[in-house]
């Protein structure tokens, strides 16, 4: 790609936030350590608060310093900061808008960023549709000298009425082709190498189906708790932060058919396929189905309703597990077990496909606990994959024992995967929007996560329902018992 069509001029607004801190300036750090990050390259970011933009560099050294991947060298360090420059608006006011065109031009000319801008919205929600209506009021959006794409963070709406809102007030400003949806899931690299593992062996395809899989468990556990971000969660809730955007995107990898291309409408294309395809459960089906749960204290951790910015009466699910089921011939009477939540007992994200037993006949009638073949796609903190299947344990007797195959791709010397923001920003600048949602994926996943909260919000269950630091509440075993099936914990 030519170094013109990757340079450009990238406009934070929620500069002074935590994403920036930690997330946003750090990409860009670890960028250029990788060589990557054009020459042709600033970062104009806006905040509310009044600062120099050297005072506002001094800040983000720090950021960089402890959440960067790469050690600082101060030398490097130099390079970015010199590119970085603060600017105070207040980005509801519109009158504001002209003077910080006027303020980007002058930075286009001093880069020589050829007037390709990524517009950056690290804010909160409420406030995408008045920046990306200014944005367009102010002519801030044309693509005809220099590329406008524009970011958006998570959440995206908070049903399926408002996304639709949200969406049409973006189209009307940017085109789908320039807008980026961010799911920084898709940019993990275990993600990625999904569609790898499944698409480029010969010995994992042809058993990808009902014949062959009894089951399959995606779940992502955290440790910590709700933090500072007590009043956005409030509102989120676990079905909003992790299962209509995260979990139903690893859904879609693990299920979607193989797409025809490797570009970036066929492997949409065939995501959409699958959350299209998730069977619409009656309110019945989604009590049994789909259980909720919220942390209460263990004595040493605070509940969800003693932490900061807590309702303590809220009804705030921080916990869900639920049972899908997807209708194709492909995976037609396999279900899907989905299990997220906060303060439980490991930090874990990884997707477990458990095989079907063999026949009941030779080893199956003379050992009991003849463990299943299970294939786990840890995406992380751990990255890799480990497989289970049996063996004879060395000796004169036969004995079977369960073995397993570990391949840690983070543990190997010298590999420091980058973070999924690094990837999704220079995608971005590469003008690739294959690890960014389209607007169907997010319509279809809200359409399913819709029924789900609609079944759920006259009544809850007793909340809180499950100590910090456990697996979340006793329905949960439940919902796998039932079937005959169990967690894993691996
Ligand atoms: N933080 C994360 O790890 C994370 C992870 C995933 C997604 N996200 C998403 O990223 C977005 C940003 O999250 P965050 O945690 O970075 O939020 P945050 O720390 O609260 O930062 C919000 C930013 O918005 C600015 N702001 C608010 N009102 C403003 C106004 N009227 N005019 C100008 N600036 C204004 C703030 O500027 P001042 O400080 O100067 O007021 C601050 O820079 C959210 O959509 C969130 O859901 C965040």
């Amino acid at each position: 790609m030519k170094a013109e069509q990757l340079s450009n001029l990238m406009v934070i607004f929620g500069g002074t936030g935590d994403l920036t801190h930690r997330k946003l300036i750090p990409a860009l750090y670890n960028l250029l350590n990788e060589g990557i990050l054009p020459d042709a390259f600033a970062v104009v970011s806006v905040g509310r608060r009044n600062k120099t933009s050297e005072e506002y560099r001094e800040e983000l050294k720090k950021s960089v310093q402890q959440y960067s991947r790469f050690s600082m060298e101060q030398e490097k360090w130099e390079v970015l900061a010199q590119k970085i420059h603060y600017y105070p608006l207040d980005f509801r006011q519109g009158e504001g808008y002209t003077s910080l065109d006027d303020y980007l031009k002058k930075m286009e000319k001093q880069y020589g960023t050829k007037g390709n801008r990524m517009y950056y919205l690290a804010v909160a929600p409420e406030y995408f549709e008045v920046i990306v209506d200014h944005l367009h009021a102010y002519e801030m959006t044309d693509s005809s000298e220099g590329w406008k794409r524009v970011v958006i963070e998570k959440p995206f709406g908070r049903d399926l009425q408002s996304a639709r809102y949200l969406n049409k007030k973006i189209t009307h400003a940017f085109t789908e082709q320039n807008t980026y949806r961010i799911d920084h899931y898709l940019g993990k690299e275990m993600l990625q190498n999904i569609m790898v593992i499944r698409f480029a062996n010969a010995f994992f395809e042809p058993i990808w189906n009902n014949k062959f899989i009894d089951h399959i468990q995606i779940s992502s556990s955290e440790t910590l708790g709700v933090e500072e971000r007590g009043g956005y969660y409030e509102k989120a809730g676990v079905l909003r932060d992790m299962i209509q955007n995260h979990m139903l995107q690893l859904l879609a990898l693990t299920a979607m058919e193989p797409p025809v291309r490797l570009d970036t409408e066929s492997i949409r294309d065939e995501k959409v396929k699958i959350l299209k395809g998730l069977r619409k459960m009656s309110v019945e089906e989604i009590r049994s189905n789909v259980i909720l749960g919220q942390y209460g204290s263990n004595g040493e951790k605070k509940g969800y309703r003693q932490e900061n910015r807590i309702s303590p009466t809220s009804d705030t699910e921080t916990f869900m597990a639920l049972k899908v089921q997807i209708e194709n011939f492909r995976w037609g009477g396999v279900p899907f077990y989905i299990r997220t939540g906060k303060r439980l007992p490991k930090k874990s994200t990884e997707i477990i496909v458990q095989f079907k037993s063999i026949p009941e006949i030779l080893y199956w009638k003379e050992f009991e606990n003849l463990k299943p073949n299970l294939l786990v796609i840890r995406i992380q903190p751990m990255e890799g994959i480990f497989m289970q299947f049996n063996a004879k344990k060395p000796g004169t007797e036969t004995q079977i024992i369960p073995v397993q195959m570990d391949f840690c791709q983070n543990c190997e010397i010298g590999s420091n995967s980058p973070e999924a923001y690094e990837r999704l920003l220079y995608d971005v600048m590469k003008g690739d929007s294959t690890l960014f949602t389209r607007w169907d994926e997010v319509e279809y996943s809200w359409r399913f996560i819709d029924t789900i909260a609609k079944a759920w919000e006259r009544e809850k269950p007793l909340f809180p329902n499950y100590d910090a630091g456990t697996w979340g509440p006793k329905e949960a075993d439940e919902l796998l018992r039932k079937d005959g099936r169990k967690w894993w914990i691996l």
